[in-house]
């Protein structure tokens, strides 16, 4: 399954720096505060170990990569990676308020070609950041190429609910996330773009399939809230 974002690079990237101010507040009110549950349940499957190297693809605001810091302890090491300068600030902020900056770097790079050595890290993860890149799948062949054998792998994303009776209401609400970001934070056009990649995303079992075409064993998924959401784990 190829599965590729057709608006250019750089105008995601505008589009990231510009909704940066607002983007954890805008993230608790569209997943009506689910994200963080999701988020907890991710690290608790994903099983960091103390002094474990870890990198946070597409980190934007720093969420996962915090709960990686904490995880990895004062032994280990986390890379957050991302193109936006304005995400990039305000995770800066958010691991300095948390007195982690000893054990994260924060790198401006691209998650289509990672800057880095073959089997350099244990974990490598990537949260609502797979629907946004040009080829979802080179960036999972690059997570691929960046983990040593047998390391973890993982990507929490929207996805689709398959019950059509929850397709039907997840698709309604969805359409209001473009008018709740006009009022809320008056940026309409920019939800409604993050509104279509949530849509044009690959099911779970698509989204699967790539991990294992990319080259992962060991390959699970957990859905969360309905399908509206999901975590893909798998091995190098
Ligand atoms: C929806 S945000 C997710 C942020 C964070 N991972 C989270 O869990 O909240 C998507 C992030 O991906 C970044 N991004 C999108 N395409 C990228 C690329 N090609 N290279 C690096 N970062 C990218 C954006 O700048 C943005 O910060």
């Amino acid at each position: 399954m190829t599965l590729t974002n057709k608006t250019p690079e750089s105008k995601v990237q505008s589009l990231f720096n510009q909704i940066a101010p607002n983007y954890d507040k805008m993230n608790s009110l569209i997943s009506l505060g689910n994200h963080q549950q999701w988020r907890k349940v991710a690290m608790q499957r994903l099983d960091v170990q103390p002094g474990n190297f870890a990198i946070d693809v597409c980190c934007g605001s720093g969420d996962w990569t915090i709960a990686l810091a904490k995880a990895v302890g004062p032994s280990g090491q986390v890379i957050g990676l991302d193109f936006s300068d304005q995400m990039l600030k305000i995770a800066a902020k958010k691991v300095d308020e948390a007195g982690l900056k000893d054990r994260v770097t924060l790198v401006k790079g691209d998650a289509m070609h990672l800057p880095y050595d073959d089997d350099k890290f244990d974990v490598a993860t990537i949260g609502f950041g797979l629907r946004n890149v040009p080829d979802a799948n080179q960036v999972l062949r690059e997570m691929v190429r960046v983990v040593r054998h047998n390391g973890k792998i993982a990507c929490l994303e929207t996805s689709k609910p398959t019950n059509s009776v929850v397709k039907l209401g997840w698709n309604a609400y969805f359409r209001t996330v473009p008018v709740m970001a006009k009022v809320a934070v008056n940026k309409y056009s920019e939800y409604h773009y993050l509104l279509r990649t949530t849509k044009e995303f690959v099911s779970a079992d698509e989204l699967a399939q790539m991990f294992e075409d990319a080259g992962m064993h060991n390959v699970t998924y957990k859905k969360f809230t309905l399908g509206a959401a999901a975590l893909h784990l798998g091995r190098p």
